[in-house]
């Protein structure tokens, strides 16, 4: 399929998210090409009262262009949605996230959230989740961090020509022999120095919603 064909798929996926969204929500948005979609989207709806917290200073800069109210997140203890993309999606509805290297603030907001959507086109479903996994490591003890993520878990990389994180933090990527996600999660979880990974676990997510073609899937 070709690009323009993805980029329909995730205009579809996008729009139909948008239509989750209801006056007065506080609401999630993530990062990247699919969520650029949806900005518009909820734009266009006029929603009185939604207030929004954003996964990156893109999303940020964009909502606010187009006159969606954003805000730190930082007084806001649950959010009733959050939207956001994928760059995998296994049957069992683990993801993989992290393509745009914001994978921990979107974490952090997909788990405040009553509801967690994700919308992606049909290119990001997988018979099972594989490298690479994003990775976000603290600056601090970095080649430490590095040594022991290589000697446990396999090759690990910073990302080339990647700027740090809003949070400062180093984005890499673990390649090799995935396995059991939830495994894999908590291996990266109990190693120091990692900030957070990409693997997001089935039970954080509401409702997939996957263009494909002229429809939009849900799962
Ligand atoms: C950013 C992400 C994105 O949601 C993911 O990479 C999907 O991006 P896109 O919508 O451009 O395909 O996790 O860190």
């Amino acid at each position: 399929m070709n690009d323009s064909n993805l980029d329909a798929e995730k205009r579809l996926a996008a729009e139909a998210a948008a239509e989750l969204v209801e006056e007065g929500m506080t609401v999630g948005l993530g990062t990247g090409s699919t969520v650029a979609h949806l900005l518009p989207a909820v734009a266009n709806r006029g929603l009185i009262g939604i207030r929004c917290v954003a996964t990156s200073v893109a999303t940020s800069e964009q909502a606010r262009g187009l006159g969606i109210p954003v805000e730190e997140f930082d007084s806001l203890e649950r959010l009733d949605i959050a939207i956001d993309g994928a760059d995998q999606i296994a049957p069992d509805r683990w993801l993989v996230k992290g393509g745009g290297g914001a994978h921990t603030r979107e974490k952090i907001v997909a788990a405040a959230a009553e509801r967690f959507i994700v919308i992606a086109d049909s290119s990001k479903t997988v018979e099972r989740i594989a490298a690479p996994i994003p990775l976000e490591l603290h600056a601090f003890g970095l080649a430490s961090t590095l040594a022991r993520l290589g000697a446990e878990l396999g090759e690990v990389a910073p990302r080339p020509d990647t700027p740090p994180s809003p949070d400062g933090g180093v984005i890499a990527d673990l390649r090799g022999d995935v396995g059991d996600p939830a495994e894999l999660a908590a291996r990266l979880s109990a190693i120091p120095g990692v900030v957070d990974h990409g693997l997001f676990p089935p039970a954080m997510v509401a409702e997939v919603l996957v263009g494909r073609g002229n429809a939009v899937e849900r799962a």
